[in-house]
């Protein structure tokens, strides 16, 4: 049996990426903090499809709880074949009016969740058949938006994170990341800027979750060979000016 552990799974991409992994044959621990509701949805679902799913709830910005969120999972999977850093905190703050503890619940969320959790995990993770563990990052932790100097400061350290646990955890772990563009834009997002964004798109839209998902699953099952990569899934954005 495979084993995939996607935090941040009760909605939007995080559910998508779960669903995917669950559909693929992937036993399953699914996080969430608000939105445990539908993580237990989820879990019932692929249940009944005969799949072993824990349910596991942290706020990721508590580093006491990341720790006790680590220790749970490690103790019910001793083996781990995928794990999924997608949860992330995602606001725009000007640079002159960010506190200290609006960085540190950023940067708490976004960057140090997913560098301890893989340290607590790590005894799963070299138990797992051919173990990946993916971060959800952004364009922005590459080439900046003003107005996220926090946000993309925390995308581009889990990119560092990437790089350097591919070249430390190798050979038996793979780490890479996906970089999303646009995905699913919010319902209140505002008409105008929306269409400024589409313009900017090659591929003319934005993306859907399961664009993300599908990466996921790509280098789970098909790219043995590949570590320490940033994949982009941005329909072409970041490859213009
Ligand atoms: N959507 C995009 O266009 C886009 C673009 C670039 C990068 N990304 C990255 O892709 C990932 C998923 O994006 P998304 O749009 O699906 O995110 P989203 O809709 O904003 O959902 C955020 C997720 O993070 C979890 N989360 C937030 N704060 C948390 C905390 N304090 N403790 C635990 N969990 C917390 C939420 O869990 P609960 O709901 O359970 O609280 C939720 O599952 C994120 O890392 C994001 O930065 C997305």
């Amino acid at each position: 049996m495979t084993t995939a552990f996607i935090t941040g799974a009760g909605v939007r991409v995080g559910s998508a990426v779960a669903r995917a992994l669950g559909q693929a044959g992937y036993d399953l621990a699914l996080h969430a903090n608000r939105s445990a509701e539908s993580v237990r949805a989820l879990a019932e679902e692929f249940e009944a499809l005969g799949r072993r799913v824990t349910v596991h709830t942290a706020d990721l910005s508590r580093p006491e709880a990341v720790d006790a969120l680590g220790a749970e999972v490690r103790a019910a999977h001793p083996a781990l074949d995928v794990v999924v850093h997608n949860a992330g905190l995602y606001a725009a703050v000007p640079f002159g009016a960010i506190t200290r503890a609006q960085y540190q619940t950023m940067v708490g969320v976004n960057l140090d969740a997913p560098f301890f959790l893989t340290q607590a995990l790590l005894p799963s993770l070299r138990a797992g058949m051919s173990p990946l563990v993916v971060h959800l990052t952004d364009i922005a932790g590459e080439r900046p938006v003003g107005g996220y100097a926090h946000y993309s400061v925390s995308k581009a350290g889990l990119i560092m994170l990437t790089r350097a646990l591919a070249v430390e955890l190798a050979p038996h772990v793979r780490v890479n990341a996906i970089s999303p563009g646009t995905v699913a834009f919010p319902e209140d997002f505002d008409a105008a800027a929306r269409e400024d964004t589409l313009r900017r798109i090659p591929l003319g839209r934005e993306g859907r979750v399961e664009d993300v998902a599908r990466a996921v699953l790509f280098l789970a099952r098909d790219a043995p060979y590949v570590t320490g990569q940033v994949l982009a899934v941005d329909g072409g954005r970041s490859a213009q000016l």
